[in-house]
């Protein structure tokens, strides 16, 4: 199902959590992206990778006793629990001898069950029975993250990694760049849990949108041996029609250069459509930018002339800022003082030294410093 329409009738194994069987394709245009279809028919194997995708992946941090808590042997287990549910697109299965429709079950606007979510974080429930109707259910990435309401809004909290537990303080102080920048972003918040710092950050897809992954975008299409990644992800969304793609992707590149982003893999960013039209609407706000920031370094090695590590169209950001052939937008004045934005940040966490703080503020200073000498070199056409 994609909201309320049918796309196609599969048959699931719930043993071993495969798809295996495809009957009738009722809507081939609604099939998710990136899965090929043929003669209206999409490829078994690739839909069930795509279902499998959705579980919570084995990297997660703290899987293992979460599933201990939860009693399921693997993530993939807990997918039927939830009819395939997420808060980030509007696909569902749909059980066919089940009179339910997507008003009564989707998570944008039912309540959800946190017990998976502080399974995740390794909390067992107090009450016996787990209720596993949850949108963690099909969450991806490896940090430690839950799903909440608060004030009726669907927040996405997120852990960091020891010993410094810095991504969240990264998050916050990237959403700081991208909103003195202008940069559509997803704004996140510092917020405290016994006493780990976790960011928090608003769904940025509603009850009418899909975010499409830049993975599955780019496998859309056969990429030619002499033809760049980024070359071809440009050509990828010039054959879907994703408005403003190359000017977002130029934006974040710039970004990634600045906070020395090390994980901007092809599931970091995406894009948005309309999942009644299939219209493309253009890139989701800027998300995920916690892996950065000399996150996992001693103070020592926090060198930010030194060369930094990037993905996912160059391996060095020295390379991959020569694709952004535009700077004119950058307005450099709106940087000042941003390393002590950073220090204010910086401050609130226990797990970050003096000594820290300051290599840190003055990395970034110096990043920002370096993209201006490389914004006034002539740029390609
Ligand atoms: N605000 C949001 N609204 C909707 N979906 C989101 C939002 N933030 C994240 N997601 C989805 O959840 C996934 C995991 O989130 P995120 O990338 O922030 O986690 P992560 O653990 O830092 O990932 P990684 O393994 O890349 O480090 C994203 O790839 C995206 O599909
Ligand atoms: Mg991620």
């Amino acid at each position: 199902m994609h909201r309320n329409t049918a796309v196609a009738e599969l048959t699931i194994d719930e043993t071993v959590a495969a798809v295996t069987g495809i009957g009738d394709v009722f809507r081939p245009e609604h099939i998710p992206v990136g899965i090929p279809v043929s003669g209206g028919r999409p490829d078994r194997k690739a839909l069930h990778d795509w279902w499998i995708g959705r579980a919570i992946p084995a990297s997660r941090s703290g899987l293992r006793e979460a599933l201990e808590i939860l009693r399921v042997s693997s993530p993939q287990f807990l997918l039927t629990r939830c009819y395939g549910l997420s808060l980030s697109d509007q696909y569902w299965l749909k059980p066919a001898d089940k009179p339910i429709g997507w008003a009564d079950v989707n998570f944008f606007d039912n309540p959800f069950s946190e017990d998976v979510g502080n399974a995740l974080f390794g909390r067992a429930p107090e009450d016996a029975e787990l209720n596993l109707m949850s949108p963690d259910n099909t969450s991806d990435g490896w940090l430690k993250k839950k799903w909440i309401i608060a004030d009726g809004k669907r927040l996405l909290l997120k852990g960091g990694s020891p010993p410094n537990y810095q991504e969240p303080l990264n998050e916050v102080i990237a959403s700081a760049v991208m909103r003195r920048l202008g940069i559509p972003h997803t704004p996140y918040a510092l917020t405290w849990d016994r006493e780990q710092p976790l960011s928090a950050c608003e769904d940025f897809v509603t009850k009418e949108t899909d975010l499409v992954s830049a993975w599955h975008i780019r496998v859309t299409g056969n990429k030619a041996g002499h033809v760049s990644e980024y070359r071809h992800f440009l050509e990828r969304r010039e054959a879907l029609g994703i408005p403003g793609a190359r000017e977002s992707a130029g934006r974040m590149l710039t970004v990634d250069f600045l906070i020395a982003n090390q994980d901007r893999h092809f599931n970091n960013f995406g894009a948005l459509r309309d999942a009644g039209t299939l219209e493309w609407l253009g890139l989701a706000p800027v998300f995920d930018c916690g892996t950065s920031l000399w996150y996992d370094q001693n103070p020592h090695m926090i060198r930010p002339l030194a060369e930094q590590a990037s993905k996912p169209f160059r391996s060095k950001h020295s390379e991959q800022i020569k694709l952004v052939t535009d700077f004119d937008w950058l307005d450099f004045g709106a940087l000042d003082g941003l390393d002590e934005e950073y220090a204010g940040i910086l401050e609130q966490s226990p797990y970050i030294d003096g000594a820290r703080r300051d290599a840190l503020c003055f990395a970034l200073k110096t990043r920002v410093e370096l993209l201006k000498d490389i914004a006034a070199e002539p740029q390609p056409e």
